[in-house]
């Protein structure tokens, strides 16, 4: 039997997470160190269905658990959209981005799979189908996310990304040299943004002025991208820690690792994506020095660390 193939890369927030919300620009960064291959089979054992073989799940997917429901929405309006139908259909997904980590593991499976399901039909997948698509599985898994996961797991460039505008490729005028840091735990976004909401309905006026500071660090630090200017977007890094603190969705163990970042002379160092567990970015000089700030994060507990390079 012949296999239809679909792939997309994992992605990190240098700038901007939570403000995004609130329709302040955010820079995402794709991650290709982490990806996602979905792999079509025909042919297969399931009858007349589709039948999904992951990680977390091998079975039917109509009796696929809750927290493949935003998947299983989005195979269903594939499918549909393709007049398509599933007749005797495996669904491999094979994915190195850890879920939970703000690394984009949910939008990168759905773009995965729906790409694999386009190129089994061979059909041509325009980028607003694509978008559509996605979104069904990202609405089910993250409530109401921004859309920045999507956009940023779909792009080869490092995006400025704003609610409700065109998504914007960026120039860089230096390569980019970042760590990425797992604090082993689990960061519920959805949670986070709730808390952010919570924090703005009793503190109105604190709040809003660090969502105006994310902001307005994210405008400056997409001019230091482009002039290559990384001492800076290093200090932009930081400065943006400061305000996503004060917001309550850091945590003790993310704070510890961004200051064994900064001993061990990152640039800048801050949590990426969501917070409350999930994982922390460090910028870096160059190559060796993120791998020393890899293994010195390893020493200090992380269980897993990335390393990625970032050309303009
Ligand atoms: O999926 P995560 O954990 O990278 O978070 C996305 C960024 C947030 O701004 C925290 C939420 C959103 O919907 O934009």
């Amino acid at each position: 039997s012949q296999k239809a193939e679909g792939k997309a890369h994992g992605k990190v927030i240098l700038i901007g997470e939570h403000s995004v919300v609130y329709d302040k620009p955010a820079i995402a960064i794709p991650f290709p160190v982490v990806n996602v291959t979905a792999t079509i089979e025909e042919n297969y054992t399931a009858n007349h269905s589709i039948y999904i073989n992951s990680k977390y799940y091998d079975g039917l997917l109509i009796n696929a658990p809750e927290e493949l429901s935003g998947i299983k929405a989005c195979v269903e309006e594939t499918f549909y959209l393709l007049n398509a139908k599933p007749k005797n259909i495996c669904i491999t997904i094979s994915s190195t981005i850890p879920s939970g980590r703000g690394l984009g593991s949910s939008a990168a499976v759905a773009h995965a799979i729906v790409r694999a399901i386009f190129n089994h039909f061979d059909a041509s997948l325009s980028k607003d189908i694509q978008m559509h698509l996605v979104q069904i599985a990202e609405t089910h898994a993250h409530g109401n996310p921004s859309g920045i996961d999507m956009e940023a797991t779909y792009s080869d460039a490092p995006i400025w990304f704003q609610k409700g505008k065109k998504t914007k490729a960026l120039e860089i005028g230096s390569p980019l040299h970042l760590i990425v840091a797992d604090s082993g735990r689990f960061g519920d976004t959805k949670t986070a943004v709730e808390s952010i909401r919570s924090l703005y309905l009793k503190h109105p006026g604190p709040t809003r002025s660090s969502i105006d500071l994310l902001g307005e660090y994210t405008v400056e630090c997409a001019h230091s991208l482009s002039t290559g200017d990384l001492h800076r977007i290093g200090e932009l890094m930081n400065l943006a820690q400061i305000e996503l603190t004060k917001l309550g969705v850091s945590d003790d163990r993310l704070e510890q690792f961004i200051q064994v970042a900064r001993k061990n002379d990152a640039l800048g160092a801050k949590l990426t994506g969501g917070g409350r567990g999930g994982c922390i970015l460090a910028l870096a000089e160059n190559e060796q020095h993120a791998i020393s700030l890899s293994h010195a994060l390893k020493e200090a507990g992380a269980p897993r660390t990335w390393t990625s390079r970032l050309d303009g």
